[in-house]
């Protein structure tokens, strides 16, 4: 109990005593060699007391600079994001993926056969992890081949990736497939009430303003349309949140440094999940956009290392 309440002074001093090397020693020596912000503009940016400030891991940074910096992240690990995601959670995220896309149940339909097929968004999407499944299951689960994606996402990278996986898909080419560069706090190119289901998975924890990206969510979904969030949340059991932290901070740093040669990515990653907020606050925030939630609003996949989270945008605003 003591470690899932712990603070993060408490959580440095613990992982400070444990085998693995303090992994908080590379925090403010951060380098990120393809971030020209950091390399160029404002080398070790302190926000000064006139800018509002944002997380960024544990880093408090100035909200201008967190973009800049997430985009250093992700341009980092584009690459080998696949290979990284397997050692970071033992192979379990694409079953959360294939769990979170069938909870979903994209292009199915109340009329038979259905007449137009979903119109889907991707946020966040990156290398097209979601998407790919969520165009599967229209085609071979509902019988829906006229359901279309549009993955979007800030960094032209993580799309190129996207882009790259794309051809080795049926997908490569057709119309159901598109891709957008654009950031999920301003998606001004997509009307408004013209989305039936936004899902954003493992990208809503690194945006600066989540409640400007919920709004955005809210304002391109249709009447009745989904929001589908799948993100790291909150450990439910303190057994197993205190091996997961150990696990987290100890060894996937270490693990981004052999890998693909990049500690400090991975060490954003892994603080980016702690900062997040929890279940319960989470769904909160996605009330407040203006969702309504089913049932108590989120999932937990596998104790709350991960949740899901919906919400429906009412026909008539309450
Ligand atoms: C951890 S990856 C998730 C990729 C994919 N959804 C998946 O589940 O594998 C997070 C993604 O969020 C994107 N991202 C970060 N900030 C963003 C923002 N403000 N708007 C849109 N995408 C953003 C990153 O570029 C990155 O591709």
């Amino acid at each position: 109990m003591a470690m899932a309440m712990a603070s993060k002074p408490a959580i440095r001093s613990f992982l400070r005593s444990t085998k693995f090397p303090c992994p908080y020693a590379s925090v403010t020596a951060r380098h990120f060699a393809h971030t020209p912000f950091r390399a160029e503009s404002r080398p070790n940016a302190q926000p000064t007391n006139h800018e509002r400030t944002t997380h960024f891991g544990f880093e408090t940074v100035a909200e201008a600079e967190k973009e800049a910096r997430v985009a250093g992240v992700f341009s980092n690990v584009a690459t080998s994001y696949d290979t990284m995601n397997d050692f970071m959670s033992l192979g379990i995220h694409r079953l959360w993926k294939d769990y979170f896309v069938r909870s979903i149940n994209p292009g199915s339909s109340s009329s038979s056969p259905p007449s137009s097929g979903w119109k889907m968004l991707d946020i966040a999407g990156g290398t097209g992890d979601i998407a790919f499944r969520l165009l599967d299951h229209c085609t071979n689960i509902n019988n829906s081949p006229s359901s279309t994606i549009t993955i979007s996402d800030i960094n032209p990278d993580m799309l190129a990736e996207g882009r790259k996986r794309s051809l080795s898909t049926s997908y490569a080419h057709s119309p159901r497939l598109s891709f957008l560069l654009a950031n999920a706090e301003d998606l001004h190119t997509v009307p408004s009430n013209s989305i039936d289901l936004y899902t954003v998975a493992f990208g809503i924890r690194n945006f600066t303003n989540k409640d400007a990206a919920l709004r955005e969510a809210y304002r391109v979904l249709k009447p009745g349309g989904l929001f589908a969030c799948l993100e790291f949340s909150g450990v439910t059991n303190p057994l197993l949140d205190a091996v997961y932290k150990r696990w987290s901070f100890g060894a996937i740093p270490l693990i981004g440094q052999l890998v693909a040669g990049d500690r400090a990515s991975y060490q954003y990653l892994v603080e980016s999940i702690e900062e997040f907020p929890k279940q319960e606050e989470f769904r909160n925030m996605i009330q407040t956009a203006g969702f309504v939630v089913p049932g108590k609003g989120w999932e937990d996949l596998t104790a709350g290392i991960a949740a899901i989270h919906k919400g429906i945008k009412p026909v008539e605003k309450s």
